[in-house]
Formats: structure tokens, sequence, C-alpha cells
């Protein structure tokens, strides 16, 4: 009864914008004092620690070291209720966080301690195609196996994430990578309008060619600086059938210098001329190896070729298969194959690390010689670990194909290209064990850097925000003259800083 009329009073205040705020006792945290007006207006989507869509929100990340335990949890399902919550926090100055998929392998990015309220994406799960199937309305709250499955059987996909399991607005607003990104450019060239709450509170949708169109560019990879997503509109592609999965090449030294050979040349050629074809390579070792550093790669083919041409190398006789998967199939199948294999690793801890190299085969051999030369020094003394390096061949086409719907703030040259990003990732699982793991990756950065200048191998600036451990300089990486306009975007849609300042979490474009 009192929070029905609550939000009454809410509502029709907010359209004469001067919300009116019960005040709790003094004594309470900006956050306590949110929490209880949440709870007030909106009880059935305001949750505390003891209730179960709170736990669910709190523990099921990617990595565990996200789970921080907010004071509340608030997941609306409607833009205007989470619009009433920026309000709300603005009002009463609490820190807060926004959760996706909570897949970002950094604790503060997607969640936040009892000092602040944790806004969640769950129930934005609105998934429709528009009348003539040429875009997808996708919720933020969804997974990207959650978009693939409802897409079954219409013959259309959308450049989404890799694995079914990884989640949509953290992985679209930092750029997001794609089996069908060497054809279609990144997952954040292919949205056909966003629909998020800005810091003032209105609810604002962004196209390319609207009065919001700098908002526009700057969600497509600006990260969360600029607006509250809650419905991303994406443009669909045809593909009925796609041939997927995974090989593994074994451990010896042969395979491991053809494996390196294959990615370079992959990212010449193969990666340059097949615009349907895309390799992941990576190669892992660790307790769970006992067989030592195992190659493999994830092969993807848009089509039921199961032979291609560019991907000749990543066959036999050149390197000869101990298991492989690589098969035709649908999006929707493969995205819900790979979900119990990922449910294992679920829980664990995780740290990523980006290193970017041009196409270069002593670079390629620099950086996985000093990778599994530290793994024995720095984390021999772990309990259980997976070491993992995952250097992505990105060709020149990578970049055209990103360029052709309007561009973005990365804006990478095809000139530049080709790329390899190197993903370093170590799976762990007890806490204390970070320090050994941040030893880790920082001596690894640091040898790589030092034995490249001295070899008078350069570097290109861009580190990929989606793969880059905190404090990586990310937005160094991207033109200077973007990183201005991103951050006059900033200031035009954000000028009391709510979303940098209020908001810690992730990378902020006014920090670079
Ligand atoms: C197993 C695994 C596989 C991966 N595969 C790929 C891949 O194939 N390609 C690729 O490019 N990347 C991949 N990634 C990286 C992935 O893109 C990032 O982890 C990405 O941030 C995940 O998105 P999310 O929604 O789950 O993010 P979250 O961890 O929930 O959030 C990440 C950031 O986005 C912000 N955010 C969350 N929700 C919103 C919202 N509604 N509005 C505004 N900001 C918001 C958060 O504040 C946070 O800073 C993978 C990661 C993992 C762990
Ligand atoms: C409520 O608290 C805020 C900040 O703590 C204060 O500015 C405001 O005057 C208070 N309002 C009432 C009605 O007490
Ligand atoms: C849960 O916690 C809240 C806030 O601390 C409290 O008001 C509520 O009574 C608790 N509910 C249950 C079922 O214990
Ligand atoms: C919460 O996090 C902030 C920022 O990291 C930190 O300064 C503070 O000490 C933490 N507080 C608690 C209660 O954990
Ligand atoms: C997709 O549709 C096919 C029928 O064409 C069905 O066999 C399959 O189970 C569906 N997949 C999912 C994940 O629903
Ligand atoms: C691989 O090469 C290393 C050094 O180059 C050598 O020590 C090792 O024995 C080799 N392993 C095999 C299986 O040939
Ligand atoms: C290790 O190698 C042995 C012998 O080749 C093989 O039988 C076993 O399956 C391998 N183990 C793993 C985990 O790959
Ligand atoms: C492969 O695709 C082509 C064209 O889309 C189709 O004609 C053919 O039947 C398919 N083959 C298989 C084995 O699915
Ligand atoms: C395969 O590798 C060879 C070098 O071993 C290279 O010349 C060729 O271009 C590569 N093919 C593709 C499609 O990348
Ligand atoms: C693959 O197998 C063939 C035939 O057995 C062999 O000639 C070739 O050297 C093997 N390649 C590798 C990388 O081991």
């Amino acid at each position: 009864m009192l929070s029905g009329i609550v939000v009454t009073a809410v509502l029709s205040a907010t359209a004469a914008s001067a919300l009116t705020y019960q005040n709790v006792s003094e004594g309470y945290s900006p956050a306590d004092k949110t929490c209880d007006y949440l709870h007030r207006t909106f009880p059935d989507i305001t949750s505390f620690s003891n209730q179960s869509s709170y736990i669910v929100d709190n523990t099921n990340f990617w990595s565990a070291a996200s789970v921080l335990n907010p004071a509340c949890v608030f997941a609306p399902s409607g833009a205007e209720d989470l619009a009433i919550a920026v309000k709300a926090l603005k009002y009463y100055g609490s820190p807060f966080a926004i959760r996706g998929g909570g897949h970002m392998p950094i604790g503060d990015s997607n969640n936040i301690n009892s000092t602040g309220v944790l806004l969640s994406s769950s129930g934005f799960k609105r998934l429709a195609l528009s009348p003539d199937s040429s875009t997808l309305h996708v919720g933020p709250g969804n997974h990207w196996g959650d978009v693939y499955n409802f897409l079954n059987n219409t013959g259309k996909s959308i450049v989404g994430g890799r694995l079914g399991v990884v989640g949509i607005p953290g992985f679209i607003t930092g750029g997001g990578i794609s089996f069908f990104s060497w054809k279609y450019g990144w997952s954040s060239a292919n949205i056909a309008s966003v629909t998020g709450v800005i810091a003032s509170g209105e609810v604002v949708t962004a196209t390319p060619d609207n009065d919001f169109s700098d908002l526009f560019w700057a969600l497509r990879g600006g990260g969360n600086s600029f607006a509250l997503i809650t419905e991303f509109e994406m443009i669909t592609i045809p593909a009925p059938v796609v041939t997927v999965g995974t090989t593994s090449y074994g451990t010896t030294n042969l395979t491991k210098e053809r494996w390196l050979d294959a990615i370079y040349n992959f990212a010449l050629y193969g990666g340059e001329d097949c615009h349907e074809c895309t390799v992941t390579p990576s190669a892992s070792t660790g307790t769970q190896y006992p067989n030592g550093t195992t190659y493999t790669a994830m092969k993807f083919f848009d089509g039921n070729d199961t032979a291609p041409p560019a991907l000749s190398n990543w066959t036999s006789p050149y390197l000869n298969a101990t298991s492989d998967t690589f098969a035709a199939t649908t999006m929707t199948e493969w995205s819900q194959s790979g979900l119990a294999q990922f449910d294992s690793i679920h829980g664990l801890r995780n740290r990523f690390h980006v290193l970017s190299t041009y196409a270069d085969r002593r670079a390629l051999q620099i950086i996985h010689d000093t990778f599994f030369a530290f793994v024995p020094i720095h984390l021999s003394s772990l309990q259980t670990y997976i070491a993992t390096l995952t250097p992505m061949p990105i060709s020149k086409q990578y970049f055209r194909a990103s360029k052709v719907r309007g561009g973005d703030p990365m804006d990478l040259d095809p000139e530049d290209g080709p790329h390899i990003w190197y993903e370093m990732s170590v799976l762990y699982t007890v806490e204390r064990d970070e320090e050994y793991v941040s030893a880790f990756l920082r001596a690894v950065d640091e040898e790589v850097k030092k034995m490249l200048a001295a070899e008078g191998i350069k570097q290109p600036k861009y580190l990929y925000l989606n793969d880059a451990d905190k404090g990586q300089p990310v937005f160094e990486g991207y033109p200077a003259e973007n990183v201005r306009k991103l951050k006059q975007i900033r200031h035009k849609y954000d000028p009391e800083m709510v979303f940098t300042n209020q908001m810690p979490g992730g990378w902020k474009v006014a920090h670079a």
C-alpha cells in the first residue's frame, strides 16, 4: 500500500522533474538510504543479502573475485524504473555498479561492496525480431546463447559472442569480437540503435543519424561512461549453417612451431582472403595439463564447408589433430553445446591481460616463449591453475569490415594491420594466490616489451578493452582525436560525472 503511494508520487514527481524523497534516519550510509528508498518504491525488484535474487546477481559471475556483497541489488525490467534509480542514486550520492552477464574478470568492474548499490541488467530479457527480420531487439540481461537460441530455425544470426555463456552489454560497449567479425566487423558495428538511461535520468534511443548519434558512436567501444543500456537493436545476418569446432594438436615442439607459423600466416593470408573464416588459437598449461603445454584452435567457417582452403594450415599434414570437433552445425547448437564445459570453470577466479603486436613471426615467438617460461617461475606454487595464451590473428580485413557502418572510437586503420592480439588468461582457485598471478602477468608484460624493444620490433598502441586487465592503458591506444571526442560526449551527457565518479567500475574515458 505504502509502496504503491510512493511509486505514484515518484512517477508524477518525475514528470514534474522534482522528486521527493523520504529520508531515513541519519547514520545510514548513502547506499543504505538508496536501498531503503528503492525497496519502498520497488519492493519486488530490490533485494537484500537474505534473498535468492540478490544471491544470484551477487554470485553468478565468471570470476569469483566479483562477489563483493553490495548493500542491495536493484534489477528492473523497464527503462523508466532504472531512470528512477539513477535519480535516487544521485540524490543520496550513493556509489553504484552495473552488471550484465558478469564476464569481465575484474572484481570491481561489474559489482561493488557494501558501500554501494548493484544495478543488474538481468531483468532486461527482451528478444524480438523486427517485422521484416532485419533487426533483433536484445535486452542486456540475455547471454549470447539466449540470442542464438531465439534465432534457431530463422536462418538469421547476429554478430555476437563466440561462446554462448558470455554476456552482452560489456561485450558490445567494448567492441566485441565475433566469429562473423572478419565479414561484418566488430559486434558494435552491427547495431542499429541503443536505448539507455543517461545521467540526467532521461531514457534515450541513440541511432547513427538521430539527435543522439554522438552517443551512439561513443557506445561502440567507449565503455560504460555514457549510459546504462536497457536495449540493443542488432542488425541480423544470414547464417543458417556454420562450421565450427575445437581442434587439439597435442604438445610436441614441431606442433608448437607449426602452430605459431599458422597464426602468423592466417593474419596475413587466410584471414585476409576468406571473410567467412576465423581461427582462435589457444595454448594452455597448468595443473590440469599433465602432458605439458597443449596447442589448440577454435576454427570457424560461415557456411557448411569443412575444408575451406584458408584454414588448410590448421589441418593435416601441416598440423595433425589429436582431437577435433570441427563440423557443420548452427550457431544455436554450437552455443548450447559449450555451456556444460564452461559451467565447470565458472566460479573459479580468472585474470586477463592483453598484449598487441603487428603480425611478426619473431614477436609471436618471443611472447609465446616468455609466457610459458614464466609460468613455472611464478605459478608453480598454485594448488590449481590453467594458464592460457590466445594469440588472435586480426587481419586487415577485420579493420576494413569494421569501418563499413560509420566507424567507432577505436577506428583501427586497415593500413596499420594486420595485428595479433594476445589474451593472457590465468584461471585459479585460491584468493590469496592472486598476488602470484599479478606478478606473473606483470613480469611477462615487462619482459616481452623489453625483448621486443631490443629486437627493434614496434608494437601497435591499441589494446582490446574486453581482454585487458585493470590498469592497462586501453583508451590511450585509441586515436587521440577520438579520445578528445569521447571526453566531450561524456561531458555533454553526464556533466556531473555520475557514471564516472559514483559508478567507479570499468574503464573511464575521463581518466585517459
Ligand atoms: C569465457 C569468456 C569468453 C569470452 N569471449 C569473448 C569473445 O568471443 N569475444 C569478445 O570480444 N570478448 C569475449 N570475452 C570478453 C567479454 O567481451 C567481456 O568480458 C565483456 O565485458 C562481457 O560482457 P558482460 O555483459 O558479461 O560484462 P559485465 O562483466 O557484466 O560488465 C562489463 C562492463 O560493462 C558494464 N555494463 C554492464 N552492463 C551494462 C549496461 N546495462 N549498461 C552499461 N554498461 C554496462 C559494466 O559496468 C562493466 O564495466 C569473453 C570473456 C569470457 C570470460
Ligand atoms: C534529506 O537528506 C538530504 C541529504 O542527506 C538533505 O539534503 C535533505 O534536506 C533531506 N530532506 C528532508 C526532507 O529532510
Ligand atoms: C531481509 O533483510 C532485510 C534488510 O536487512 C530485512 O528488512 C528483511 O526483514 C529480511 N527478510 C527476511 C525474510 O529475513
Ligand atoms: C569498499 O570499496 C571501497 C573502494 O574500493 C574501499 O575504499 C572500501 O574500503 C570498501 N569498504 C568495505 C566495507 O569493504
Ligand atoms: C533448434 O531446432 C531444431 C529443429 O530444427 C531442434 O532439433 C533443436 O533442438 C533446436 N535447438 C534448441 C537449442 O532449441
Ligand atoms: C623440445 O625442445 C626443447 C628445447 O628446444 C627440448 O628441451 C625438449 O626436449 C624438446 N622436446 C621434445 C619432445 O622434443
Ligand atoms: C597425455 O598423454 C597420454 C599419452 O599420449 C594420453 O593417453 C592422455 O590422454 C594425455 N592426457 C591429456 C590430459 O591430454
Ligand atoms: C551446403 O550448402 C549448400 C549451399 O548452401 C547446399 O546446397 C548443400 O546442400 C549444403 N550441404 C550440406 C552437406 O549441408
Ligand atoms: C599457409 O602457410 C604457408 C606457409 O607455410 C603460407 O605460404 C600460406 O599462405 C598459408 N596459407 C594460408 C591460407 O594462410
Ligand atoms: C602429421 O602427420 C604426417 C603423416 O603422419 C607427418 O608427416 C607430419 O610430420 C605430421 N605433422 C606434424 C606437425 O607432426
